[in-house]
């Protein structure tokens, strides 16, 4: 059997080897013993750290967890693969894996600790690369479903929407098949037709634009353009439908507003699609008012309106498709949700900016819209929507009639 002695010099070339750091410490704390493992895991020599306090590599918001393993080890408990931070010689944080056990002394007395200590920084770090990972893999699976129950969604409104018009032309088509039909309801049904038909045209071409317009394939011929009467024509095509609701019309339009460089049509259908929006979701006897006017080097148009306004949550996605306030199929308003997608695009493709804002609860005009095209150096449009919610539930507005 072997001499004390040799057997302690055996244990003592066995720490000198080990991979993993192996530190002794008292009961105070102080380190006793500091092996090659330990040099190279927290950066200071067994010279640097032996007398020093074991709080040395210690991250200071841990401090008391040295408290609770003192204590744990003068009760004669062992810690095992305790898994902890500790900070290396250069500031540097190391995620271990802690095991300590008590030193007793020959009457069995603990008189200090030993520590061994497993760098498993790379595998924290693999592990939370692991859940980042995840998370995001989640999120993005979410974000499909979602986008997927927007895509059922968006089906069901479309038939609806296409369903109604042709309800109305069948309908009429058949009371116009009795040849001994009243003139005037003759006159009423010829009206109908055209003017459903002409609403179902209107809401796939705009489908169509949409469909170009992701596809890359919507092109603009730029001329310059005076915006004072693309947004008169758009006014005259919207007045039936605020006449309609009692919903009065107010225009400030500046005529020294510079002229820029645009589509005539694609900016009326800018125009007319934030226009036609304030009169949908403005109840009855409020008020809509589109200013026209430069700003600085720009041209600004500003549309505002007295209904309710967009909830906040809806409004950084009134300008993505398909989506809309009230998706319930109880909804008042019509529409396929594709109004303000489409002006988006459309400003975009002249250069400039939209946004959308509403007022809040009290009437606060906090929330605006402001859309700019990109000009002769003049550069172009900036509308604006301040709005309110609406409020009671009229009739939808209007249809999809387009200048
Ligand atoms: N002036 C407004 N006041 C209140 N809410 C608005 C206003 N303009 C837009 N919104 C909200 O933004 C949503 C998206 O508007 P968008 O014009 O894209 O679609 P839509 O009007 O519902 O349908 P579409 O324009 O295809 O007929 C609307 O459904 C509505 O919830
Ligand atoms: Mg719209």
């Amino acid at each position: 059997m072997a001499s004390p002695d040799a057997l302690a010099g055996h244990l003592a070339s066995i720490v000198q080897s080990a991979d993993d750091a192996i530190i002794s410490k008292t009961l105070q704390g102080i380190i006793t013993s500091w092996n090659p493992a330990a040099e190279k895991l927290f950066g200071y020599t067994a010279d640097e750290a032996v007398g020093q306090s074991i709080l040395l590599i210690i991250p200071p918001e841990r401090h008391d967890e040295e408290a609770q393993i003192l204590e744990q080890l003068r009760r004669g408990e062992a810690i095992e693969h305790f898994e902890t931070v500790r900070v290396e010689k250069g500031g540097a944080r190391r995620h271990i894996s802690l095991t300590v056990s008590p030193i007793r002394n020959a009457r069995g007395e603990v008189i200090g600790a030993s520590k061994v200590a497993r760098d498993i920084t790379d595998r924290v770090r693999g592990e939370r690369e692991r859940a980042e990972l995840l998370a995001r893999e989640q999120a993005a699976r979410e974000e499909a479903e979602a986008l997927n129950r927007s895509k059922d969604q968006f089906l069901a409104v479309l038939s609806h929407e296409l369903r109604t018009p042709l309800n109305a032309i069948y309908g009429w088509a058949r009371v116009l098949s009795d040849s001994q039909l009243d003139p005037k309801l003759r006159a009423r049904g010829d009206d109908a037709i055209f003017r459903n038909a002409k609403a179902q045209l209107q809401l796939v071409e705009d489908l169509l634009d949409v469909s170009r317009i992701i596809t890359g394939n919507m092109r603009l011929e730029l001329r310059p353009v005076g915006l004072k009467p693309v947004i008169e024509t758009a006014l005259d095509a919207v007045r039936p439908a605020a006449g309609a609701k009692d919903v009065e019309l107010r225009s400030t339009l500046d005529p020294a507003a510079k002229t820029v460089l645009g589509a005539p049509e694609r900016l009326q259908q800018v125009v007319w699609n934030l226009l036609m929006n304030a009169v949908k979701f403005t109840p009855r006897d409020g008020r809509i008012e589109i200013d026209l006017r430069n700003a600085g080097s720009q041209v600004e148009i500003v549309v505002r309106d007295t209904g309710e306004g967009i909830a906040p949550e809806m409004l950084p996605h009134v300008f993505e498709r398909f989506r809309q306030g009230d998706t319930s199929t109880t909804r008042v308003h019509g529409g396929l949700g594709i109004g303000l997608a489409l002006v988006r695009h459309l400003v975009d493709l002249h250069g400039g900016t939209v946004t959308a804002a509403s007022r809040d609860r009290r009437g606060r005009d906090v929330h605006r819209a402001s859309a700019r095209g990109a000009g002769d150096g003049a550069r172009p449009v900036r509308g604006r929507r301040g709005s309110r919610r609406i409020a009671g539930g009229p009739a939808r507005a209007g249809g999809r009639r387009r200048p």
